[in-house]
């Protein structure tokens, strides 16, 4: 892997809902795009209609200024998987989510690619390890998990395995920054990755509050939609605790530590509130929100809440 030069040229294997929303953003954004799919290999007037149906959700797609012709017009669709990743910087695997079909398609990729392409996946759950152990590149893979639909959920969790190079995730993070997507790169690989742990605790607390007669299941999603949504839209947990004592997060846990742990002991998710990572949270909130700035950044939450509170409204 020699540089960490920002990629040009990718290709898509899978020309499924993700395949096709992954191609626009990137021809969207300058990106050249080749798109291979078994569909094409089974019946060639697949290519067409895939041409079709990527030259409608581009009219209909309003995220980009560029045009529309533009964007196609940087797009490609191959005959044969090699043809597809021939001369390419990054072939993005976007088939189904089975792991003997990805790591067959892994394989027969990383027998066509050269020494400095990368390969991503965009699988929502199989863990990066299991899907590149076999691979002769594997120091090149990667996972680089959208959120559905991309052209709106803009995040994208870079996992890497326990082999990957790490230029590999810088670029792959370089790239999605490139074309407007928010990715978030995970340390190590963990099962679910970031969203689906935190998603998954927030659906179990839900369960429960309706399991055991405190909620009606109305009422749990107009807690999510009316109250932690909206909040979490515009500022995310660590700063609601910078925001929400008058000294910020160190005096927000002196306030609010015990109730914490009362109440998630009651709720089976107690966890100790160790002082290094409180030590870690507090040096970023002290450099991107620090309390001395508190007023003009509660004076930006509340413009966007009400801008939100609106929006819901009509
Ligand atoms: N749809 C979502 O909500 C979502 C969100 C994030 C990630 N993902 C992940 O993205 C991946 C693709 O999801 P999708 O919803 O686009 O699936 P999809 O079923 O819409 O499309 C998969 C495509 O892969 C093609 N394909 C299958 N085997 C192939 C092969 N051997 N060679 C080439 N092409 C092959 C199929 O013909 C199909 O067009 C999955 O791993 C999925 O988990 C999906």
């Amino acid at each position: 892997m020699a540089s960490s030069d920002i990629i040009s040229y990718v290709s898509i294997v899978g020309s499924g809902a993700i395949g096709q929303s992954l191609g626009i953003i990137f021809a969207s954004h300058g990106v050249v795009v080749k798109f291979f799919d078994a569909l094409f290999e089974a019946d060639k007037s697949n290519i067409e209609k895939v041409k079709t149906a990527l030259s409608r959700r581009i009219e209909e797609a309003e995220f980009s200024s560029d045009e529309s012709a533009a964007k196609i017009s940087r797009i490609t669709l191959s005959e044969s998987l090699a043809e597809c990743v021939k001369d390419t910087e990054l072939v993005y695997e976007c088939v189904f989510e089975n792991v003997a079909v990805k790591q067959e398609v892994l394989g027969q990729i990383d027998d066509l690619v050269g020494d400095s392409t990368i390969m991503a996946s965009s699988t929502s759950c199989i863990m990066p390890s299991i899907l590149s152990g076999k691979l002769k590149h594997k120091e090149n893979f990667v996972i680089s998990h959208p959120v559905n639909p991309p052209f709106y959920w803009q995040l994208i969790e870079v996992v890497p395995a326990p082999w990957t190079n790490p230029l590999v995730v810088e670029k792959v993070k370089n790239l999605m920054d490139k074309v407007g997507q928010k990715p978030i790169c995970l340390k190590k690989e963990v099962d679910g990755f970031a969203l689906n742990r935190v998603q998954y605790t927030v659906i179990n607390s839900s369960w429960k509050l309706v399991r055991d007669g405190i909620l009606s299941p109305e009422d749990v999603d107009k807690l999510m939609l009316y109250g932690l949504g909206p909040r979490y839209a515009v500022i995310g947990p660590f700063q609601t605790m910078q925001t929400n004592a008058p000294n910020g997060i160190v005096d927000y846990m002196s306030r609010y530590q015990e109730g914490m742990s009362r109440v998630t002991k009651a709720c089976g998710t107690q966890i100790d509130y160790d002082n290094e990572t409180l030590e870690a949270i507090q040096a970023y909130l002290d450099e991107n929100m620090p309390v001395a700035e508190m007023a003009e950044m509660l004076k930006k939450r509340d413009v966007a809440l009400k801008k939100i509170k609106k929006l819901k409204t009509d």
